[in-house]
């Protein structure tokens, strides 16, 4: 053992990693090690600090404030403007100014599926996986505006190899090989409730991925913004791996947010039910971000607007807009760090029995970073409102709320909607399952164009 690396882990209080070494064999011993050196425990100190600081103290209450948000009705003039945006929008697909950013390194614990979250299957007649349903529309849309979008996919340590692999076997869903770009994202080393690191099963020092807000810097370490900036992009649009509603590279956003030349921009949907545990875009002591359901106060979560609606309405559905400029001008900065947040979880780490090989489950500190708190940074925004049963449906959990179940019964809501908006069909029995493929249409405009309905009409129904 060298002894430096020792003397650096018993100034940190982090000594007894070292125990381990004993049931450990020569290679994993010298890996173990080499890790250890690279660990930042200045940091890990900092953030266990903050974090025994803060449950000793009483929290300040913070000052929050609503946002302004862009939304449309009916009238003539609303509507002229929504078309305006989405041309702009367009024309800035069409430009081949726009890439595709998904994040999918979480670990997906609460869905408890074995493997990557984007392998899993969703859609209701089909079955098929998140990643195809995302490459479907993302080849659809490359179709209709005459391009190739670049489609940049962030994975963590964990869920790398396999992700890689789902698609090679899957042969890109026939997209381009060359314009699916995976990044990884970096991990942290999570701590015990004493702040002491974990040793996991397999004889590492225990990490977590660094949380979405961890994308800012896999987009720079990977050389992405790099290559972004060669091919001629200008703005990212950004989205997470559990909602099979997304609109990709929606127009409306887009130009919503190119008009306004914001860095970063949000979709929001209504929130209507208080008691909803949904973050809420607001202003956090004046500043731009998101403001945690566990935050405000029972009375501010009911208070409401002259016209009636919740004052803090604005529910964070985790999509947005990034101008690549926004994004460099950050990570380029020597300073610049997005806060960690830390959450308590159960880990399965390694026991010290000296020799034997024995597992426990403890309660640890994991840290991430969170994208949305990238929002305070940036000089201009856009929060644009979107309606909640065409575009979000997330899928968290095994069952009950924003399940597998919930989200698949958004879908075939969302296209029996578009059935009976086709002008094509009398009545569809409440029963009736239907499934659209984004190749046939995108949208319910692209879908009444096109449907012809089949005779007789027998669900489940796929439209391809
Ligand atoms: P969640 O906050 O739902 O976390 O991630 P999770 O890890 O997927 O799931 P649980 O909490 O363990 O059940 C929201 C989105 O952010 C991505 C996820 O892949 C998902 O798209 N994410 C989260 C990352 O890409 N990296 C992270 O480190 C964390």
């Amino acid at each position: 053992m060298n002894h430096e690396i020792s003397q650096k882990l018993t100034r940190f209080n982090q000594q007894h990693i070292l125990e381990h070494l004993a049931v450990m064999t020569e290679a994993e011993r010298r890996a173990f090690t080499d890790d250890a050196v690279r660990i930042d425990l200045e940091q890990l100190a900092a953030l266990y600090e903050t974090y025994t600081s803060s449950r000793n103290s009483k929290k300040e209450k913070k000052v929050f404030q609503e946002v302004d948000v862009l939304s449309f009705n009916h009238t003539e003039e609303s509507l002229q403007h929504k078309k305006r945006l989405y041309a702009l929008g367009e024309d800035c697909l069409r430009d081949g100014r726009v890439a595709v950013f998904l994040v999918a390194g979480g670990q997906g614990s609460r869905l408890g599926f074995q493997g990557p979250k984007g392998c899993f299957p969703i859609t209701p007649v089909k079955g098929k996986s998140l990643f195809q349903l995302f490459a479907e529309n993302i080849n659809a849309l490359s179709r209709r505006y005459g391009t190739h979008l670049h489609w940049y996919i962030m994975t963590s340590q964990e869920n790398h190899e396999e992700t890689c692999r789902f698609f090679r076997q899957n042969s890109f869903f026939n997209l381009p090989q060359k314009t699916i770009h995976c990044i990884m994202q970096k991990q942290i080393p999570s701590l015990d409730l004493e702040g002491r690191l974990i040793v996991s099963t397999d004889k590492k020092i225990f990490k977590n991925p660094n949380g979405h807000g961890g994308s800012l810097y896999a987009l720079h370490d990977s050389g992405a913004l790099q290559e972004m900036a060669r091919q001629g992009i200008e703005e990212i649009f950004y989205f997470q791996v559990d909602n099979p509603l997304a609109k990709i590279a929606d127009p409306l956003f887009i130009g919503a947010h190119v008009e306004q030349q914001a860095e970063m921009s949000t979709k929001v949907v209504k929130k209507v039910d208080p008691d909803e545990r949904v973050g809420i875009i607001g202003r956090i002591n004046s500043r731009l971000g998101c403001i945690e359901y566990s935050e405000l106060s029972r009375a501010e979560t009911r208070e409401r607007g002259k016209d009636g609606e919740l004052r803090f309405k604005s529910a964070n559905i985790a999509i947005h807009m990034l101008k690549r400029n926004f994004v460099e001008k950050l990570t380029g900065q020597q300073d610049f760090n997005l806060p960690y947040h830390l959450a308590v979880k159960d880990i399965e780490c390694l026991e010290n029995t000296k020799a034997d090989i024995k597992s426990k489950k403890i309660k640890g500190l994991k840290f991430e970073m969170f994208i949305f708190d990238a929002l305070g940074f940036a000089e201009r925004s856009v929060t644009l409102e979107v309606p909640r049963e065409e575009e979000f449906s997330p899928v968290k959990n095994k069952d009950g709320v924003d399940s597998p179940e919930t989200a698949r019964r958004a879908l075939i809501n969302l296209h029996t909607h578009w059935l009976n908006n086709s002008g094509k069909l009398t009545s569809i029995p409440e029963s009736f399952v239907v499934e659209v493929s984004p190749l046939f249409a995108l949208d319910e405009e692209e879908f009444a164009q096109k449907f012809n309905p089949p005779s007789p009409l027998k669900t489940p129904l796929y439209v391809e």
